[in-house]
């Protein structure tokens, strides 16, 4: 009988480490331990059994359960641990990203041809100012000597955000509107340029962005000549490009300056190109910025940032430094 108990047992034991999986165990469990199982059979038959071998049967019978027991909840400790260690390998999820090289990244060409030429000005001893994007009517036009119906204004064709007699707003076309702000805001003697983001009613192509950047240039002091302006323009070549550029100006008209000038630089090799506007401020223009063309005098220039960069990184078509390619980006 005692040898009934201990196959049982070891039969149990088996079972119960063979179970390869938690429900697997719960099943054996239930068959090795429960009122059908071996065990519990041989319990049955006790009542049958003389008293002293009952008492022995019975000891044989609660130690061989305890046992099985035992081994059940191991068994089932360490299913429990392999399933949640399955579950967490199962459930990984994986975040790093696989690149195949660094990604750096570097101003924009026409922020470095901005921070360059800002550089260059102070060093000239030029002040730094900013003017807002949206502008009024006044300060992009009127106060620049182009009044309502100036033919000019054709030419600064722009997004108007309202349109009325006394309040319109739009997107300014230049930066000169900054030259009015200055004067209002500081006494002369004025030094200063004044970068920005300028936009016009323009097809994008090779050489034009309907959004683009331009700086303006201010001088307003006694006894300003042009002599003056062309000397700064002049070192400035010199300083942005390099000793052996040139600079010219060619007469040609702006509302805002009398008289006006184009001004071009000369390449070592010769070549002329075309960089941008200036001029000896207008009397009008001085008044609108509130102060006295009998006692100050002064010139002023504008030019495009975005062409400065084009030209010196031998960029052919301006849309590429704008289309956001990595392409074309990362080259510099
Ligand atoms: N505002 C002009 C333009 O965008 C450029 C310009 C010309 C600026 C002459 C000036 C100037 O300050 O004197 O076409």
């Amino acid at each position: 009988m005692i040898d009934d108990v201990r196959n049982a047992r070891e039969a149990a034991l088996t079972d119960v480490n063979a179970a390869a999986g938690v429900d697997e165990l719960r099943a054996v469990d239930i068959e090795v331990l429960g009122k059908r199982g071996a065990l519990a059979g041989l319990k049955t038959t006790l009542g049958s059994l003389p008293i002293d071998e009952r008492k022995a049967m019975g000891q044989a019978i609660n130690e061989a359960v305890a046992a099985v027991q035992a081994a059940v909840d191991a068994r089932r400790a360490e299913l429990g641990a392999g399933a949640m260690l399955q579950r967490i390998a199962d459930e990984r999820l994986d975040l790093t990203e696989v690149t195949t090289r660094r990604r750096r990244g570097h101003p924009h060409l026409s922020t470095q041809a901005w921070e360059r030429l800002e550089d260059v000005f102070i060093g000239l001893g030029f002040q730094v100012a900013e003017g807002p994007e949206v502008e009024s009517d006044f300060y992009n036009f009127e106060a620049l000597n182009m009044p309502r119906s100036h033919p000019a204004r054709s030419g600064f064709d722009t997004l108007f955000t309202d349109y009325s007699d006394d309040g319109t707003v739009l997107l300014r076309t230049h930066t000169s509107p900054v030259q009015i702000r200055v004067m209002q805001t500081i006494e002369p003697p004025i030094y200063m340029v004044m970068p920005g983001k300028v936009f016009r009613r323009d097809t994008p192509d090779a050489t034009h962005m309907p959004v683009f950047h331009q700086i303006e240039g201010l001088v307003v002091d006694r006894n300003i000549t042009m002599a003056h302006l062309a000397g700064t323009i002049d070192a400035f070549t010199k300083a942005f490009f390099g000793k052996g550029f040139n600079s010219r100006l060619r007469p040609n008209y702006f509302p805002f300056t009398e008289p006006s000038a184009e001004f071009d630089i000369q390449r070592p090799d010769g070549g002329w190109i075309e960089l941008g506007g200036c001029g000896m401020v207008h009397p009008n223009v001085l008044r609108a910025g509130g102060l006295d063309p009998e006692e100050w005098s002064g010139f002023a220039f504008g030019f495009g940032i975005d062409r400065m960069a084009r030209e010196r990184h031998g960029v052919d078509d301006l849309r590429d430094m704008f289309s956001n390619d990595m392409r074309f980006i990362e080259q510099f």
